[in-house]
C-alpha cells in the first residue's frame, strides 16, 4: 500500500475508535456533549493518536490498552484548540474547516467544551485499568498523560505565548524554544511516550522517544508557523495571518522563511535518526515524519 493510502487508512480506523468513547448526547446537559463532539468529529490529521498507536506497535504492543490513550490524547489536544481559538487567546473564527466551537456554541459553553473534553478524556483513560488489569505501567502512563499536558507542558507554553504578545519582538530565541517546547512538543512527547510505556520500553528507550518528540514537535510547530503565512484558510482550514494579527513572535518572523524552512527539515531529519536505535519497524513512523515537513494543513 503506498502511503497515502495507508495513512488515511489509519485515520478512518482511528475517527471510529476515537468516536466510540465519545459520551451520548442525552441529558439535561446534552449541548456540552454535542459541543465536544463537534469540536472533535472528523478533520483533524490524528496525528497524536497515530504517533501514539505506531509507537506502540514499534515496541510490541498489540492489545487494546492503547485505545483509551489515543482517545484521551485527543480530546485533550482538541480541548487545547478550543480554548486557543477563543477571543481572549487567538481569537480565531475557523478550525479543522469548520467554525470554531465558541463561534457555534457561544463563549461560555467553549469554555466548558475545553474543560469538559480534559476531564473526559481522564475519565477514558482510566478505563485503561479494566483492559489489562495486570499491565503495571498503566498508572505511569496516566501520569505522562497529565504532566505533558499540564504547567510543565502544553498550558505552560500557551502561558509564555500569550504573555510574548504583549512583549513582541523582546522575546529570545532561548523563550521562544521553551514557548514551542512546551506547548507543541509536549503533547507529541506525551503521544509517543505512552506508546513506548504502555508496550514496556525501557527508561532509555523512553527517554529516546521522548527526544524523538520533541523534535519531531519542534518541526511541526515551525511548519505550522510556515502555514500561517504562506497557506490558505481553505486549505488548512483555519485563517492565515493568524499569528501577525496577534503581534506574535514566531520561529518565521525570528529567523526568515527560508531558514524556518530548512531547520524544519534537518530537524525532522534528526528525530528520524533517532528512530534508528530501535530494531522493529519504523517505516510507517519515518514516512509519517516526512509527510509531516511537507505537509499542506
Ligand atoms: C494544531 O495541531 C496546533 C498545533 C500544535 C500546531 P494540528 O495541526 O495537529 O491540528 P489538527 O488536529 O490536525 O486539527
Ligand atoms: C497552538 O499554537 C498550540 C496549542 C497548544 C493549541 P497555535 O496557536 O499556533 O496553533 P494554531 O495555529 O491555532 O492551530
Ligand atoms: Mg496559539
Ligand atoms: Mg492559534
Ligand atoms: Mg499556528
Amino acid at each position: 500500500m503506498d502511503f497515502s493510502k495507508e495513512l488515511e487508512a489509519k485515520v478512518t480506523s482511528i475517527n471510529e475508535r476515537i468516536y466510540a468513547f465519545l459520551p451520548k448526547e442525552e441529558g439535561y446537559q446534552k449541548t456540552i456533549f454535542e459541543a465536544m463532539r463537534y469540536s472533535i468529529l472528523a478533520g483533524g490529521k490524528r496525528l497524536r493518536p497515530m504517533l501514539m498507536e505506531e509507537t506502540y506497535k514499534l515496541f510490541g504492543g498489540t492489545g487494546k490498552i492503547i485505545e483509551p490513550f489515543m482517545a484521551a490524547i485527543e480530546m485533550i489536544h482538541t480541548y487545547s484548540l478550543v480554548h486557543d481559538d477563543l477571543p481572549a487567546m487567538d481569537n480565531d473564527e475557523y478550525r479543522r474547516g469548520k467554525k470554531t466551537t465558541h463561534k457555534v456554541y457561544g463563549e461560555a459553553m467553549a469554555i466548558l467544551a475545553g474543560d469538559a473534553l480534559l476531564n473526559y478524556a481522564f475519565e477514558t483513560a482510566t478505563l485503561a485499568f479494566d483492559i489489562e488489569p495486570e499491565n503495571k505501567n498503566t498508572g505511569r502512563a496516566l501520569r505522562i498523560l497529565a504532566q505533558k499536558a499540564g504547567v510543565y507542558g502544553m498550558v505552560g507554553g500557551q502561558v509564555v505565548d500569550v504573555e510574548s504578545e504583549k512583549t513582541g519582538t523582546d522575546i529570545t530565541r532561548e523563550k521562544l524554544d521553551f514557548i514551542y517546547r512546551l506547548k507543541t512538543s509536549a503533547l507529541i512527547e506525551s503521544s509517543m511516550m505512552i506508546g513506548a510505556v504502555l508496550a514496556g520500553a525501557d527508561s532509555d528507550q523512553i527517554d529516546i522517544i521522548e527526544k524523538t518528540a520533541s523534535k519531531l514537535g519542534l518541526a511541526f510547530q515551525i511548519q505550522d508557523d510556515i502555514l500561517d503565512v504562506t497557506s490558505t484558510l481553505e486549505v488548512l482550514g483555519k485563517p492565515i495571518g493568524s499569528d501577525e494579527k496577534n503581534n506574535k513572535v514566531t520561529y518565521v518572523t525570528f529567523e526568515g522563511l527560508d531558514k524556518a524552512s530548512k531547520d524544519v527539515e534537518t530537524i525532522s531529519k534528526e528525530a528520524e535518526k533517532l528512530l534508528d536505535s530501535f530494531e522493529g519497524d519504523k517505516e510507517f513512523l519515518k514516512g509519517l515524519f516526512e509527510y509531516l515537513i511537507h505537509r499542506e494543513k
